[in-house]
């Protein structure tokens, strides 16, 4: 497509792409809207993969104008979806791209409703400072140089590869924000305190400089997530001192995890049939999986993974195994619903679990947003309700 046809076309998308945020709710400002019109979205993503719909095992279709033509390209690019830019933490070999699966994402243009919908709750004034941590392709990156003036935008990308790509891209599009390579949990003090901070990857807890450099009365918002799942998305405001408290503001937004705190390679050992002690339990394994119990199952399991695998004659067990101190829980079901559990370990997992989804139940049950997080210099805390209701600490 010549240059002239291919940037009126971007322009159609991003209008489209605009209307359609809009209509869904996620883009709710005229400044934002403005800047997803401008922003040139296809610029940062000249080659990525697309999830494919197959059954089974995840699969990713590599995409570029070359393999798919410039408007299909166009398209997908300016489609609401994450595009994914590298995989297990390793350039992509776009020689001989091929599909992938077997492979982790670790980095990517995030779909840019939530993009969006982060940017919109962040709440940013003119002449605000805002520090982003995980730049990623700079797409959103290049959203906050729109809204704001590109000196009032610190971003922090842990990857050189993916740093250097951003840095291109952004400069490509007449964006120079302050852009740094390293390890975006210590934040970057240079220019704090911060009016707003916003990360575009999930932390098991908030990292202390993100609260000490963002200033007094000012913004936090991030997703929280453990090893089994995301927790969902917080907007935590800063009181000064170390000091920061906020709500659960939307359940469930998946984002991979800090590099630094990733889930360790091995699930860990599995208990030998006679060791633990087994008694019943009301709860199925399903609670694990389900949107709303599985969020108090990350609260109250904060070091668990689990799978399920059948045994030498067939029966399925399910196994929770703690990482970091070798605690587990094996449940199996006996008859249609009814179910054992084998505990061992200095934490009784599924007792914790079982004591957590009683103070739940006793509240309702409610979804990710009746809850909300505390953070101090001592210790972070996930509350039910309130900040004086039941709570569950953050692993540190
Ligand atoms: C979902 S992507 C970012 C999406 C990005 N904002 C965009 O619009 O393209 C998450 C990024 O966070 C980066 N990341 C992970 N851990 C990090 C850390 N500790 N510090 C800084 N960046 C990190 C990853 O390398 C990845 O590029």
């Amino acid at each position: 497509m010549p240059p002239d046809d291919s940037n009126n076309t971007a322009a159609k998308l991003r209008q489209q792409l605009a209307g359609q945020l809009a209509a869904g709710g996620w883009l709710r400002t005229a400044e934002w809207r403005a800047a997803v019109e401008h922003v040139p979205r296809h610029e940062f993503l000249p080659r990525f993969y697309t999830e494919a719909l197959s059954p089974g095992v995840t699969t990713w279709t590599p995409i570029s104008a070359d393999l798919v033509g410039g408007d299909e390209w166009l398209t997908i690019a300016y489609s609401d979806q994450t595009l994914v830019t590298q995989f297990d933490e390793h350039p992509i070999d776009w020689s001989e791209p091929r599909p992938v699966s077997n492979a982790s994402p670790t980095s990517s243009s995030t779909l840019p409703s939530l993009v969006v919908r982060m940017l919109e709750d962040l709440d940013v004034h003119d002449d605000m400072t805002v520090l982003e941590l995980g730049t990623g392709t700079g797409y959103s990156t290049g959203l906050l140089c729109e809204r704001l003036d590109d000196k009032n935008v610190t971003s922090v990308e842990t990857d050189h590869d993916v740093a250097d790509r951003a840095r291109i891209a952004l400069a490509e599009c007449g964006y120079y924000p302050r852009l740094v390579t390293g390890d975006g949990q210590l934040g970057h003090p240079g220019p704090a305190p911060y009016d707003r901070t916003i990360a575009t990857y999930g932390v098991r807890h908030i990292p202390s400089a993100w609260v000490e450099q963002t200033r007094p009365g000012g913004l936090i918002v991030t997703t929280l997530r453990g090893w089994m799942r995301s927790l969902g998305l917080v907007r935590l405001t800063t009181e000064g001192n170390g000091k920061a408290e906020g709500p659960f503001i939307a359940a469930d937004p998946s984002f991979m995890i800090a590099r630094q705190q990733s889930a360790p390679a091995s699930m860990g050992m599995i208990p030998a049939p006679d060791q633990g002690e087994t008694r019943e339990t009301p709860f199925g394994r399903e609670l694990l999986s389900m949107p709303d119990s599985g969020f108090v199952a990350q609260l109250a399991m904060p070091n668990a993974r689990y799978f399920t695998m059948p045994d030498e004659s067939g029966v399925e067990h399910t196994y929770v195994l703690d990482a970091e101190n070798d605690s587990y829980a094996v449940l199996t079901e006996r008859g249609p619903g009814e179910w054992s559990v084998r505990q061992g370990g200095p934490s009784a997992l599924w007792d914790n679990l079982e004591q957590s989804l009683h103070l739940w139940h006793a509240a309702d049950s409610p979804p990710a947003t009746g809850f909300g997080v505390t953070v101090t210099p001592r210790e972070q805390r996930v509350w039910l309700g309130s900040s004086d209701g039941p709570s569950w600490s953050l692993p540190g």
